[in-house]
């Protein structure tokens, strides 16, 4: 939620710097702004509502001065509408401080009372230009010297309260950018251009800066930034005590992070599903088919102590949750409760010592999941995160990490992110049994080489979908669609109908289809289109008879039927205006292969639409905001 950039270095930083924004724009597309500082000693800005391209047709007409510093963000905006005004950067009444930022500061009213006491004039609704007024009066408070600049944000930060990553730059600070973060995602870049001349790069994530360089330094909690020309990067928590970031290499390059011939991201990042299921299974095995998970850092102990697992997540990761309790309860026999994290989080939830809690989260940066964390450890319950960003928050205060490795995940709506979530759920269940020895090292490697088949039928899936996107097509009229589901596919049916709402804008919802009868099947009517995911025929106690019951009480109600079936499922032919078949699956790995017709669908119809698959409207990619 929100894009940060900021560099410094030799080269031209606008440049530099828009090319960062247009790799951030996913996380938030309701304004962008750049501010640089030029060598005349002023800073010079510019700023517009609505997506990049908006802004860069401003600094077409009106290009900035050139400059070898300069920050940039992108918006999803929380405190003030999506207006110019609005859009970041923000600058300090003198026009000497500019400040981007992401995330909501809690305190902004009182902190603008008291500078609006002081004679400031705001610009703007925003709660972070607050932080631009308070640093230039912080700064003007301080002696000169080299460490000034970032000593008026370790004063402003201790005034703040809330989330924020803040990045700014200062008209009499040839050298410097300074940033600093609580609470909201901010990575440093280190790098050098040919000529070995070195360069450093701030950013939310590491795609701000993967063009120039694959050198990432982690930052902590709660501690200031400064990249300076000549002395480098130096990290303080907000008392001024030195930190050391921890340095990674980021394991994919810029190329991951482009479209690739594809029309959309989205589409992409679908067809590279086999592969990011494959890679997430990677070296996972060990020499005796038992599973190894090095990373997950808990003692066998403390895993066989384990007598309830909560997992907690939101949105598409909670429904990766939802298929893990199938399997973690089948295979572990602990008991699994699963929850949204905004919910779970002020609940007050029974954990203590022996309990596991599961946190999924694509970008290791959602704020209600890094809540719902936080609370889960000071209850002393173990957590363990299963997570895609290397280097992102959730991870970094876990207990342990099982990282899924889909690659950069750009498109708004998660897809391999999902799946490999999911894999990753299952890779955890089939640990967990055979530590706590409820499974056999022989039955865990064949249920890991059931897993290992999942690529191969995940592309079998997707070399079929012509059909489903002409289907797409002939659906784009709809006003609602409906999804029902059983047993593991009913999960399928919650994640098919959130992939149509924030693709599609169509009203849709998902039903457990054992549900339907106790109200939702008022809402069928003549050409209703209604989706409907079957279970394996060899589910438990017959549940895929009973979704073909269900099948034929929507159609006999004029439901245009849509069946995503098992090849081979000739009980549904009868029932079915559309068939779209999917390779035959262990039933509790299903959700991995029919959810995929069910993203493509999506795509398409919001394509058909017109409308943006990649950045669907009000959304962000990471959600940083409680
Ligand atoms: C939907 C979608 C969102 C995210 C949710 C959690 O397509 O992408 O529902 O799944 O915001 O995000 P992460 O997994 O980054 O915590």
């Amino acid at each position: 939620m929100c894009g940060i950039v900021g560099y410094v270095g030799p080269q031209e930083a606008l440049g530099v710097v828009l090319e960062g924004l247009r790799r951030l724009e996913y996380r938030g597309y309701d304004s962008a702004g750049v501010a640089v500082r030029v060598d005349s000693g002023e800073l010079a800005s510019a700023k517009k509502a609505g997506k990049l391209a908006n802004l860069e047709k401003v600094l077409a007409d009106e290009p900035l001065p050139p400059s070898t510093i300069g920050i940039g963000h992108t918006r999803w905006a929380t405190h003030g509408g999506p207006t110019d005004r609005n859009a970041h950067p923000h600058l300090s009444a003198d026009g000497r401080v500019a400040v981007i930022h992401n995330g909501i500061i809690e305190n902004f009213a009182g902190l603008r009372a008291q500078c609006e006491a002081r004679g400031v004039e705001f610009s703007s609704d925003t709660d972070t230009e607050v932080a631009a007024h308070l640093l230039a009066a912080a700064y003007d408070d301080l002696p000169a010297g080299p460490d000034r600049f970032a000593e008026a944000m370790r004063v402003v930060c201790r005034a703040l309260e809330g989330a924020f990553t803040l990045v700014a730059t200062h008209a009499d600070e040839p050298d410097t950018v300074v940033a600093a973060r609580r609470n909201s995602p901010l990575v440093v870049g280190v790098g050098e251009t040919a000529d070995g001349t070195p360069e450093y790069f701030l950013g939310s994530d590491v795609a701000a800066f993967i063009a120039h360089t694959r050198e990432a330094r982690e930052l902590g909690q709660d501690q200031v930034v400064e990249i300076d020309r000549t002395r480098g990067l130096t990290v303080t928590d907000f008392s001024g005590a030195p930190a050391e970031p921890k340095a990674y290499t980021v394991d994919w390059d810029a190329a991951a992070a482009e479209k690739g011939g594809y029309d959309w991201f989205m589409l992409k990042e679908i067809a590279e599903q086999p592969q990011a299921i494959a890679d997430t299974l990677l070296g996972r095995l060990g020499e005796h088919g038992e599973l190894v998970l090095d990373e997950v850092r808990l003692s066998d102990q403390e895993l066989r102590d384990i007598d309830k697992i909560f997992v907690v997540a939101c949105g598409t990761a909670y429904h990766a949750g939802l298929i893990a309790k199938y399997a973690i309860e089948h295979w572990t026999r602990i008991p699994v409760e699963v929850e949204v994290a905004s919910e779970f989080r002020y609940r007050d939830p029974v954990l203590d010592r022996s309990t596991l809690v599961i946190v999924i989260s694509q970008s290791g940066e959602t704020m209600d999941t890094l809540m719902a964390l936080r609370h889960a450890k000071e209850q002393k319950a173990r957590v363990l995160a299963i997570c895609n960003a290397n280097g992102s928050t959730i991870p970094r205060e876990s207990d342990a990490v099982l990282y899924t490795h889909a690659g950069p995940e750009v498109a708004v709506a998660s897809t391999k992110g999902f799946l490999t979530q999911i894999v990753a759920c299952y890779l955890v269940g089939l640990f967990l049994a055979q530590v706590r020895g409820i499974k056999y090292e022989d039955e865990v490697a064949a249920m890991v080489a059931d897993l290992q088949s999942l690529p191969g039928k995940v592309a079998e899936v997707l070399e079929q979908m012509e059909p489903v996107r002409e289907l797409g097509r002939s659906l784009a009229g709809a006003d609602t669609i409906l999804f029902l589901g059983r047993h593991v596919a009913y999960p399928v049916a919650l994640e098919g109908a959130l992939k149509l709402k924030e693709l599609a804008y169509i009203h849709a919802e998902g039903f457990a289809a054992g549900e339907l009868k106790h109200g939702p099947i008022a809402l069928i009517d003549q050409g209703t289109p209604v989706v409907v995911v079957v279970p394996s025929p060899r589910a438990r106690e017959s549940v895929h008879g009973k979704v073909v019951s269900n099948i034929q009480e929507v159609r006999a109600r004029g439901a245009r039927t849509i069946v995503i079936a098992e090849e081979g499922d000739d009980d549904v032919v009868p029932y079915a205006d559309h068939i779209i078949r999917v390779p035959r699956t262990p039933t509790l790995l299903a959700p991995v292969v029919t959810t995929v017709p069910l993203q493509v669908l999506a795509c398409e119809i919001a394509d058909t639409r017109g409308y943006d698959v990649d950045q669907p409207r009000n959304l962000a990619k990471s959600v940083t905001v409680e």
